[in-house]
């Protein structure tokens, strides 16, 4: 787009990963709407990348379970620069109802909180409730199910994709969002009859992975649907961040490489894809 001005959305961008590639990709020249759920917390995180120099940065209440909301996003969008080039789908939720001294006392090391491994100690700290999973599931994957034929760019933020649901969603060419709505009410179902465990759900942060599975699957179908643009998903790592209670090893100044680099992505750049970090992988 060589000196074109460029512009940009991220959401849940207060704190964490969203606030970092708030910053890293306003430092390049791209005007960027820093979006949060909470007005003063957005504010204040604005008004922090303004002092730094950043002039390029403005806030936009955003949360991504209000309609209403996103409404009035898009119209300042329209309003203010008549064009969005980048999304980047930031905003997430854990889906899991945490004692955070409790899990601190237990003290988990980070490599087996990775491989999973740490499911049955860190079952003390932390339980995955209905309205819990409803809300992670509202945030993180219906949250973004929208239709955006404006962007020129969609980043996700995803997690690596889990064993189990990867088969049944990575049947690319008849993956539909019905498919996967049914797939997302089947597991709310099972959770209410306390059936995750017998019917083969991931049970590490259950709620968490379904959303981010279907989020990958959703990225194929949006790929396909927009062939014109670049729509990626992206794992950033394991970022010392609230979202995990600062187990994460990396910092936010290295997690958010991956997002900066896939929003600044020339037109003809790769989609449908899924990286880990900054480097393709597989789903
Ligand atoms: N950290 C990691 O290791 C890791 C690994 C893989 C993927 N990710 C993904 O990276 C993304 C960013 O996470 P993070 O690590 O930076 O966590 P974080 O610091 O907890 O940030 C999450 C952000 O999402 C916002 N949010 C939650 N619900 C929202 C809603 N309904 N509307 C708008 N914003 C909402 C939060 O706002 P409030 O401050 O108002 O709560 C916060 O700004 C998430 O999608 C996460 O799943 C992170």
């Amino acid at each position: 787009m060589g000196d074109v001005c460029r512009y940009a959305v991220v959401t849940g961008a207060n704190k964490g990963i969203g606030f970092e590639t708030v910053k890293q990709l306003a430092k390049t020249g791209v005007t960027v709407v820093l979006t949060a759920r909470n007005e003063k917390r957005g504010m204040e995180a604005t008004s922090l990348l303004n002092e730094q120099g950043l002039s390029n940065v403005v806030f936009h209440q955003l949360d991504v379970q209000d309609a209403r909301s996103i409404e009035s996003l898009a119209k300042f969008i329209q309003t203010q620069y008549g064009r969005l080039d980048i999304l980047v789908n930031n905003a997430g939720a854990s889906g899991v109802v945490v004692d955070e001294d409790v899990l601190r006392a237990l003290n988990v090391d980070p490599e087996d909180w990775l491989a999973g491994k740490a499911i049955n100690v860190i079952q003390v700290a932390m339980k995955t409730t209905y309205g819990s999973a409803k809300l992670c599931l509202d945030t993180n994957y219906y949250g973004f199910c929208t239709d955006c034929p404006y962007f020129g760019v969609i980043v996700l933020m995803q997690r690596v994709p889990n064993e189990e649901r990867r088969k049944e969603l990575g049947d690319v060419e008849n993956l539909t969002e019905d498919k996967i709505d049914k797939i997302l009410q089947n597991f709310l179902h099972d959770l209410k009859q306390d059936a995750l465990e017998v019917n083969g759900w991931q049970m590490m942060l259950p709620a968490y992975s379904i959303s981010k599975v279907s989020l990958n699957a959703y990225t194929r179908i949006l790929a396909r649907k927009y062939p014109k643009m670049c729509i990626n998903c992206v794992h950033p790592g394991y970022v010392n961040t609230d979202i995990n209670w600062h187990t994460g090893t990396m910092p936010v100044e290295e997690g958010a490489e991956g997002s900066v680099m896939l929003a600044l992505l020339p037109d003809e750049g790769p989609t449908g894809c899924y990286f880990d970090r900054t480097v393709v992988d597989e789903f």
